[in-house]
């Protein structure tokens, strides 16, 4: 048997041929920025967005966001308790207040009721994420936000090719964010995007991105961040882009095969898609339910031994040592987050699992649980 992975891409000749493209000829006059352009473009009229920024990972995309607003010192922005760091470290560079809030336990992402309750008279901000695909309230949500003042902010690095009624992720709130990590669904390596709809906000995060420097000259005005993107990693992306409805089909099939193959095991929770969803599903996760008597820390060590790989569910960033002294708050604000990051596990997801695979990671999800 050949090893099953985690996460990971898939390359075609097409990639390669567009990559070549772009080391040969990506270098001169207006060809030396031609595919991230043309991939920025594309990526926005996808997701209905006027501007499209790329730049070197969702984190940084998220940073430019956060400063573009003027979020900074003496700000609260509100973040779900679980989900990768990179979703909110921003906060933290732009020494702002991190809040951290509870999640749903069908989506596990916040809720309205989840964000209200973390609301103070410093909130500026809340980060929803897209966790793993799934979809929240994002009505709910917006209604919240508009109500109270609250700028709302989209992290769908995710959730490339979901829809919430009729709305593609990448369109909600002030600016929406994207990965294209290795692990991700379409990829560039390292690579993010951020989509706006806003002329001025746009400007401005487009003169952040690139040394607070007057467009087209060598004159800065300000201190800023280099977070250009390189036309080569673009190059790959758009090719990536390409095979969208693919790729995106392909993560829905994991997610399909996974779901009928644990159908005869009651109690456990797999990503949802509700009436007027489509998940795009970047990761299938699995929550396991009391009845089971099982824990993510149990999982991690006896999935292994079957020869299949197995990783965390996001553990509460309240929990972890980079947020010192924040787990007893965490604990008592958000028992959900921690109830189930303490029961979930992701199973694998890279884009060249074949049926055999799904087979024998279901019959090993079988034996773990005694079925
Ligand atoms: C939800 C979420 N937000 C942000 C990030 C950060 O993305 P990147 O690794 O491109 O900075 C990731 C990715 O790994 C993620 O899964």
């Amino acid at each position: 048997m050949s090893e099953i992975y985690m996460a990971g891409p898939s390359i075609t000749e097409l990639e390669e041929r567009i990559v070549l493209d772009a080391v040969r000829n990506g270098w001169y006059g207006k060809q030396a920025y031609h595919y991230v352009e043309t991939f920025e473009a594309e990526f926005a009229k996808y997701h209905d967005r006027r501007h499209a920024l790329m730049t070197p990972n969702c984190t940084t995309a998220l940073h430019l966001l956060l400063a573009g607003l003027g979020i900074g010192e003496g700000d609260e922005v509100i973040v779900p308790d679980c989900t990768w760091v990179g979703s909110t470290a921003c906060v933290t560079y732009q020494r702002a207040t991190t809040v951290f809030a509870d999640i749903d336990p069908i989506h596990w992402c916040l809720t309205p009721a989840s964000i209200a309750k973390a609301i103070t008279p410093r909130t500026k901000a809340v980060i929803v994420v897209d966790l793993f695909g799934n979809m929240p309230d994002w009505d709910g949500i917006k209604k919240l936000c508009d109500e109270r003042g609250i700028l709302m902010i989209e992290d769908a690095a995710e959730a490339l090719g979901s829809i919430y009624r009729g709305t593609r992720a990448g369109k909600f709130g002030v600016g929406s964010t994207f990965s294209f990590h290795r692990t991700k669904t379409i990829t560039t390596g390292e690579g993010g995007m951020l989509l706006l709809d806003n002329e001025e906000l746009f400007q401005r995060c487009k003169f952040l991105r690139d040394h607070g420097r007057q467009p087209g000259t060598y004159f800065n005005t300000e201190i800023t961040f280099k977070y250009m993107p390189f036309n080569v990693q673009a190059a790959l992306g758009y090719a990536q882009f390409q095979r969208i409805d693919e790729l995106v089909g392909k993560k829905r099939w994991i997610w399909k095969g996974f779901r009928e193959r644990l159908a005869d095991i009651p109690d456990i929770l797999l990503n949802p898609e509700p009436e007027g969803v489509t998940n795009g599903v970047w990761a299938t996760a699995l929550v396991f339910g009391p009845s089971h008597g099982m824990t993510r820390d149990i999982a991690l060590v006896e999935i292994p031994k079957l020869g299949l790989p197995a990783r965390p569910f996001f553990y509460p960033l309240s929990s972890l040592p980079a947020y010192p002294g924040r787990e007893p708050e965490g604990r008592k604000n958000n028992p959900i987050a921690y109830h189930t990051s303490e029961h979930g596990i992701n199973l694998p997801c890279a884009l060249n699992l074949t049926e055999h695979d799904l087979d024998a990671v279901s019959k090993g999800l079988h034996t773990l649980l005694g079925r």
